[in-house]
């Protein structure tokens, strides 16, 4: 095979650790042990999230360093340092044990990027609960699931957050207290009666607090995660999982101590908190958070104005740069950035020779998923890029292609994606499913469901999903939530939800629609039920297009098929349909 490769100059040795592995060591488990080595235990051998991202920080010499420089939607910025970040956890881990919240109690936040949502985050670790960010865009129907599945005991929300998703709370038997934060700063409208004001709770909140002993098989992170069937699962991370995003830190952003680092992705999603919030402040960097949405020159000028050094971003968000045009990036001055990364969805070479001359280096794609909690495999810094390939396994995780029988497949062959279990940041469960835990792995492998292949060199590349999720701008969408959402549309009698390839989101959801007796396909009625879905569920995630049909495609047991849908709507063959039953 051909490859177009962008050589790397040798890395400059005076910026490389002396701990950093050899890029080219083979699959050494050992590596783990080093790694955890660098990390501070507490004593007795217990092992805490919220001890390794802050408190080791904030009780050394890095205590007055900035942790969080934070730029809000208005252009304001605070920032803290990491005693400020301590002392601020310690307060909420005290408001929670106040309100009795327990080791293994799940903690929920519904925030905007904003501040308090990660003093939330870590005092809930610091109190042993398991914390469980959710996307600030969702609206009530995937926060129920959601907080009703995690059976979250607390929800820490923010005011016309809690408003949009009024509807629900009271469905929510295990929810024990809403905690609703800025209500004195930015919406001073009257608390919903019950609720707690986190400014409250906090200005009577001691700052003495000794963290909870959690070991490190104590579940401490879950996040949810869609499948084909089904509603979503919760993916349940352990407090080992540091272990890896500290190393990856290190390996893969290439943090090192004078780096303003800016991860984009939102902490409702598994990359705003594995790498927007755990890998950096483990590794004692400073990091920019930025509230604000997408918009080219807002967010060159977040790289210009903070002097960020390490970015880390999405193929959707580079894309949506590339429309915007080169002009715009001309009228910044981007030269702080070092090193640059990309995950979430396929990095298309043509992004990659796009940001060379704009950035003045290549982009590294990398590769992960919500259950492996970490990178795996990436393009390390000072690897050749090779456009259009997600690098190789880092040390430490063995991966591999395999047949449908989970053998192992020759250099070339395209097949099932899979890792040997055992990586620290593997994720222990999906949340009251052990069954479709246990279903996820084979023959001694972990399957990740994609479909790839590895090049003589030991590059992997990515072919696709096996399932029916949707990749929408790195986000994943079940089709069956989206499906239920549609069905409960008064007009709504079937829906069957595909993924539609975007030239910019590489994905967009698109529902074919039969509608009840009674109601006539209509331009009124499709902007109504898109409209409908939009508010139960998110901007980004509700269909983006509806097609009604007078009725939609099904296996004799009455399954929606969607892959006929899609192959219809691609134009494609469409394979074996001896199963369809045509009314
Ligand atoms: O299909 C792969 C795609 O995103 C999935 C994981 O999504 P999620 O669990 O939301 O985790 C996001 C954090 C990375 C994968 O199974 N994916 C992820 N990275 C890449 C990718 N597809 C192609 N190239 C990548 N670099």
């Amino acid at each position: 095979m051909d490859y177009q490769v962008i050589r790397k100059p040798k890395p400059d040795e005076s910026r490389v650790k002396p701990r950093l592995p050899d890029p080219g060591d083979p699959h050494d488990a050992a590596i783990w042990e080093t790694v955890q080595k660098e990390l501070d235990w507490l004593p007795g051998g217990f092992l805490n999230k919220a001890y390794e991202c802050i408190d080791r920080h904030a009780l050394g010499p890095n205590q007055g360093k900035k942790a969080l420089v934070w730029e809000g939607k208005n252009g304001e910025v605070e920032t803290y340092t990491f005693a400020e970040l301590k002392r601020e956890s310690d307060k909420f881990a005290n408001v929670l044990n106040g309100l009795g919240v327990e080791k293994g109690d799940r903690v929920f936040m519904l925030m905007e990027r904003v501040p308090e949502l990660y003093v939330a985050f870590f005092g809930g670790l610091k109190v042993g609960a398991v914390v469980g960010p959710l996307f600030s865009a969702f609206g009530p129907e995937p926060v129920k699931d959601r907080l009703l599945d995690s059976g979250a005991k607390i929800l820490v929300t923010q005011p016309g957050l809690r408003r949009r998703i009024a509807e629900v709370i009271p469905d929510l038997q295990q929810l024990r207290h809403v905690i609703v934060a800025n209500t004195a700063s930015r919406d001073p409208s009257p608390l919903a009666e019950g609720d707690l004001s986190y400014e409250a709770l906090m200005s009577e909140a001691s700052s003495e607090w000794e963290i909870v002993e959690t070991t490190m098989y104590d579940h401490s992170v879950m996040h949810y995660t869609s499948g084909t069937t089904g509603k979503p699962k919760g993916a349940v991370h352990c407090h080992h999982a540091i272990v890896q995003q500290y190393a990856t830190g290190k390996w893969v952003l290439d943090l090192h101590e004078d780096d303003i680092y800016w991860c984009t992705a939102d902490p409702g999603w598994v990359t705003g908190t594995s790498y927007g919030i755990l890998a950096p402040w483990s590794n004692g960097v400073t990091q920019v958070i930025y509230e604000g949405g997408f918009r080219a020159s807002a967010w060159y000028e977040v790289i210009e104005k903070h002097g960020v050094t390490v970015w880390y971003t999405a193929p959707t968000a580079i894309r949506m740069l590339m429309k915007a045009g080169t002009d715009v990036p001309k009228r910044h001055d981007l030269s702080s950035l070092r090193h640059i990364l990309s995950v979430g969805e396929p990095l298309n070479p043509e992004a990659i020779m796009w940001g060379l001359p704009v950035f003045q280096q290549a982009i590294h794609d990398n590769w992960w998923q919500t259950e492996t909690g970490a990178i795996l495999i990436a393009n390390y810094p000072a690897m050749d890029v090779r456009p259009g390939s997600m690098g190789k396994p880092i040390p430490g995780v063995e991966a591999a292609i395999l047949d449908d029988d989970y053998v192992r497949l020759p250099v070339g062959t395209e097949g099932h994606l899979a890792i040997r279990p055992g990586w620290p940041s593997m994720f222990r469960t999906y949340w009251r499913d052990s069954e479709r835990y246990n279903s996820r792995f084979r023959k001694g492998w972990y399957i990740t469901g994609d479909r790839a292949r590895v090049d003589q060199d030991g590059y992997y590349w990515f072919v696709g999903r096996e399932d029916d999720v949707i990749n929408t701008a790195g986000h994943l969408v079940g089709p069956f939530e989206v499906e239920s959402v549609l069905i409960g549309h008064p007009a709504v009698a079937e829906a069957g939800v595909i993924g539609k390839p975007d030239p910019i989101a590489m994905e967009v959801v698109k529902a074919f629609v039969a509608l009840k007796d009674g109601f006539e396909p209509s331009q009124k009625l499709r902007s109504e039920i898109m409209g409908f879905a939009r508010e139960r569920m998110a901007a980004g995630i509700a269909p983006r297009e509806i097609e009604f049909l007078p009725s939609l495609p099904k296996t004799r047991s009455g399954k929606i098929m969607r892959r006929l849908l899609k192959a219809r709507e691609l134009g494609l063959p469409e394979g074996d349909t001896s199963t369809l039953e045509e009314d």
